[in-house]
């Protein structure tokens, strides 16, 4: 791994990543680091491909197996064509979603075998995993109201509890890399919260 930084933003559909992903960047730039702000999927062409195949509307079927390998060979680009060099140039990367992503939506969400998507994401990542995840916290009822309006099935609440617990697991395994942080409360009150773990895990 080169010397730069790599911070990762996970959570639920609407609990505010980007939101804070880019309030911590122009934080992070106000101090005079290059930070290089990227997503998953679609951080890449290939991987703009790779989201349009993955988005759009078919009633044509994809497999567990090709769903999980479109991610990560989404991943596999993200990460050997921004990631990687821009660590080996001393930046700091933040990037929106990584592999915990994976293992919480396709994983405990749609309840497939998490070893199965450990495993295929170990090529994508090549060895890389973050410095620290911050993975933001909050209720789905709360969240889907941003992002899916006013009708929330409750299919979807369920589907969405079951990843937030994928969270909470991916947590509990992964303690030192990965910190959850409550998402109640304002966007400022928030960003406060994810700028205090920056300061206190030394990153900056
Ligand atoms: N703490 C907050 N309080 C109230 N509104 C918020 C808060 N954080 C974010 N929002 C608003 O909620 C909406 C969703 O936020 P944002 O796009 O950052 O979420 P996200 O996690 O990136 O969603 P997605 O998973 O869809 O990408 C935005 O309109 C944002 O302004
Ligand atoms: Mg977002």
């Amino acid at each position: 791994m080169g010397k730069g930084v790599f911070i990762t933003f996970e959570g639920i559909d609407g609990v505010g990543k980007t939101t804070q992903l880019n309030i911590l960047c122009k934080q992070l730039q106000k101090l005079g680091y290059t930070v290089v702000k990227t997503r998953e999927p679609g951080g890449t062409w290939l991987g703009r491909q790779i989201r349009q195949i993955l988005l759009a509307p078919t009633d044509q079927a994809i497999s567990q197996q090709a769903e999980i390998l479109l991610y990560a060979a989404d991943r596999a680009q993200h990460v050997q064509e921004i990631v990687k060099p821009a660590l080996a140039a001393g930046k700091i990367v933040v990037c929106d979603r990584y592999v915990d992503s994976s293992i919480a939506y396709q994983g405990y969400g749609l309840g497939w075998d998490v070893e199965a998507i450990v495993q295929i994401n170990q090529k994508a990542i090549d060895g890389l995993m973050p410095h620290l995840t911050l993975c933001l916290d909050n209720e789905p009822e709360l969240t889907l109201t941003r992002t899916k309006g006013d009708r929330i099935e409750q299919r979807d609440i369920a589907y969405y509890q079951r990843v937030r617990q994928g969270y909470q697991e991916i947590a509990q395994q992964y303690s030192e890399r990965f910190k959850i942080i409550s998402a109640q409360g304002s966007i400022e009150e928030v960003s406060q919260r994810v700028w205090k773990i920056i300061q206190e895990r030394g990153l900056v």
